[in-house]
């Protein structure tokens, strides 16, 4: 493994992935392959491209354009494609599905495709916790059935399926990780944390849906970096890792603790109305990606900590973005509608 083709690097977890990989391992390349949407931001990689002129290098395309991907794996030599390009948030599924189904399934088609025809060493496909579906109790091993509830889950779990497919009709050597919900620097504040520190930061409030007692399992970007590299190169071709902390949170105890670390008040938060299909709960078993020997760095509230100072330090990364055409007429579409109060969540 020497030449990676990152796809959707230039995203939150990518470009924080595409960092991590050039400073661990000095003799890999990295291409990064992404099609720059709304959420892809090459400022999140202007200091790799500084610091690894000669061994990183971007090429702006899209994962469904099958000709351009054969091409950068032909003049890149990859021997590796680690993809991380979809369509990534929940609520933006439930307004226009098509594009999640068009790079989250028939993208990571056209990476298969491309991973058999270059008989590429690994195809590594980062995946999410949410394919599960919600899990009220106990926690999700990965041999268990998916039941997945809205069209991004959806999506993701038919890129899973294909993937578990690749390797077995063709022999593609193909690994998964699913993930849980990362937190850290360069997170688009759409998702549910950065959106909640800026808004806080601004002294706007919290919106947070239905009574704030669904849980999520909260992990540090770079905890999940460590885990996918982990598994690239002691997981096992055809095998599929859970990969977060084990421990969950629930989102009106998160939203506490952002505003306690921003000295902010709880009057901040004002609950909303639910997300349709709101999933209560995910909650991985951890014990199979810890069998590799890796191992969450982070707590909750260190991983927390970090975020918030980072947002903290660093407005110049998201102000232009919120104050931005594109995700003002996103929030008001999201939100607009939705300030209709619900049973105090305060209270909770
Ligand atoms: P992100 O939205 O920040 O980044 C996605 C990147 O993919 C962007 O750079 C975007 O430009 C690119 N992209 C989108 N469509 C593309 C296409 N058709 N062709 C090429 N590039 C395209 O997402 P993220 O939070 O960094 O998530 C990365 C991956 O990790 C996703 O596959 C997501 O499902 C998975 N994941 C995310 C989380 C999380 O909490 N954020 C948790 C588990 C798994
Ligand atoms: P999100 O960051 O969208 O991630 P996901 O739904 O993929 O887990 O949301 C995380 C949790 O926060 C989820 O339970 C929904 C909730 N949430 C809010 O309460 N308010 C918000 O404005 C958003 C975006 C999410």
């Amino acid at each position: 493994m020497r030449n990676l083709m990152v796809t959707g690097g230039a995203g939150f977890i990518g470009s924080n992935f595409v960092r991590h990989m050039l400073r661990k391992y000095p003799d890999y390349r990295i291409v990064v392959y992404d099609k720059l949407t709304y959420a892809g931001n090459l400022v999140n990689l202007k200091d790799v491209a500084r610091d690894f002129a000669d061994r990183y290098a971007f090429v702006k395309g899209d994962i469904c354009d099958a000709e351009k991907v054969r091409a950068v794996v032909r003049e890149h030599q990859v021997d590796t494609i680690v993809n991380f390009a979809a369509a990534t948030h929940v609520d933006r599924s439930l307004m226009e599905p098509d594009e999640f189904i068009r790079t989250d399934v028939f993208g990571t088609y056209v990476l298969l495709e491309a991973a058999k025809e270059f008989r590429l060493e690994r195809y590594h496909q980062v995946s999410t916790d949410e394919v599960y579906g919600e899990v009220l109790e106990g926690r999700s091993r990965e041999t268990d059935p998916l039941h997945t509830r809205s069209p991004y889950s959806a999506s993701k779990a038919g890129g899973d399926m294909l993937c578990i497919a690749y390797y077995t009709s063709f022999g593609v050597p193909v690994t998964i990780t699913r993930g849980s919900n990362n937190i850290g620097p360069n997170q688009y504040p759409e998702k549910v944390v950065p959106l909640f520190i800026t808004n806080g930061i601004d002294d706007r409030p919290l919106p947070l849906y239905g009574d704030g007692t669904q849980m999520r399992d909260y992990q540090y970007v770079l905890d999940h970096c460590e885990g996918i590299d982990v598994v690239l190169h002691r997981g096992k071709p055809g095998e599929i890792y859970n990969l977060g902390t084990g421990v969950e949170t629930r989102n009106i105890d998160m939203a506490r603790a952002i505003l306690d670390l921003l000295g902010k008040p709880h009057s901040l938060i004002q609950p909303v109305q639910d997300r349709p299909g709101h999933d209560r709960r995910y909650a991985l078993d951890i014990s199979k990606i810890c069998a590799l020997g890796w191992e969450p760095g982070y707590t909750f509230e260190e991983a927390l900590e970090r975020t918030v100072r980072w947002y903290v330090e660093n407005e110049w990364w998201w102000r232009p973005i919120k104050s931005g055409e594109h995700y003002q007429e996103y929030y008001r579409r999201q939100y607009e509608e939705r300030e209709i109060a619900k049973p105090d969540a305060n209270d909770k």
